[in-house]
């Protein structure tokens, strides 16, 4: 992924600012501005890509929706800030990264959370669940709208099999900027990196880092795959990516744009997911037959025992998040039975 320098960010920023209103024949459109850091052919950007034509089908003469990829508004922390302030009206960012503006987002970045797949969508769709945690930045400008699912995160390096947490010993690791992040790796024994996302490859090329941790679509939309050769389904965390949008905008909508509006973020979610599937399979295709990269199925238990204290640690430090936590295990058990 191409990273855009801070500069030319900060100055097309500065140019997004000073036009929201796009002419048009019938008179004028407000510019709907969305940020991400992924490529084009990811399922998030096909899932915007969706959300634009719905919402400029729907409401075409009011709006005009914008989609930004590849770190191209910057990176994730400075898209949510320029969601915050208003300048950009919504982005997404991970999960991990929401952890630094509400302590809340905490919970869903928590290693060995969910026990399924299944149990992450249910608890994830469940409103009761999501919704105290989607509302919690309300006051610090922005609030989530959706969730878009980022499959499981995995341990990758450039050249060292990881068959257990002994192998992660003294190796640099790449993880996302979240506290949370920075302590399941020194738990595991590693030695944590945090860095923006669009560094990555740089930094694993460049041997500053030995290895990272993401799903399987880092290793081919991402190019990882051509300097990593092990990936190693320790499968650690299911860390969703969440749209965000700013309160200033979504409040000022009519209660029918509204309503077009929250069918659309439906939209968002369910076209990621019908593709997330479809791209994991490609990427899995591609990595083994065309990046060389081996696919390892280590016993997760171990490194299970050790990322659990932390389920524990997190609730004494926020006990007002145990009734969610515990409708995570309901969910947990549902599927469990
Ligand atoms: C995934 C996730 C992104 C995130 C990235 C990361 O790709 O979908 O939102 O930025 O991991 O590791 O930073």
């Amino acid at each position: 992924m191409k990273k855009i320098p801070r500069a030319l960010a900060a100055a097309l920023c500065v140019l997004l600012l000073a036009a929201t209103l796009s002419g048009c024949a019938g008179g004028e459109k407000r510019i709907i501005r969305i940020g991400h850091n992924q490529a084009t052919d990811h399922p998030t950007n096909l899932a915007l890509l969706a959300f634009e034509a719905y919402i400029e089908e729907e409401l075409g003469d009011r709006y005009d929706v914008e989609v930004y990829p590849s770190e191209l508004l910057g990176s994730q922390t400075d898209m949510v800030q320029l969601t915050q302030t208003g300048a950009i009206d919504f982005c997404v960012a991970s999960n991990s990264i929401l952890e630094t503006f509400s302590k809340d987002y905490t919970l869903f970045n928590l290693p060995y959370l969910f026990v399924s797949s299944e149990a992450y969508h249910q608890a994830m769709d469940d409103p009761e669940i999501t919704g105290p945690i989607f509302e919690s930045t309300k006051q610090a400008g922005f609030q989530a709208v959706t969730w878009i699912d980022a499959g499981t995160r995995n341990f990758y390096t450039v050249d060292t099999p990881i068959e257990s947490p002994a192998d992660l010993r003294g190796l640099k690791i790449r993880v996302q900027q979240s506290p949370t992040n920075v302590t399941m790796m020194s738990l595991l024994g590693g030695s944590a990196t945090p860095m923006g996302f669009g560094e990555v490859y740089t930094a694993l090329q460049s041997k500053v880092i030995d290895g990272a941790e993401n799903n399987e679509l880092a290793l081919t939309s991402n190019g990882h795959g051509d300097v990593c050769k092990f990936y190693s389904y320790d499968m650690h965390q299911m860390i969703p990516d969440i749209l965000i949008g700013n309160c200033g905008f979504l409040e000022g909508l009519s209660p029918e744009e509204r309503a077009v509006f929250e069918e659309g973020f439906r939209l968002v979610n369910a076209v990621e997911r019908r593709e997330w599937g479809k791209a994991v399979e490609a990427a899995r295709d591609r990595a083994v037959n065309q990046q060389g990269v081996t696919f390892l199925y280590p016993e997760v238990q171990p490194f299970q025992d050790i990322c659990t204290p932390m389920h524990q640690d997190l609730l004494e430090k926020y006990p007002d998040l145990a009734p969610i936590y515990e409708g995570i295990q309901d969910w947990n058990a549902a599927c469990a039975e």
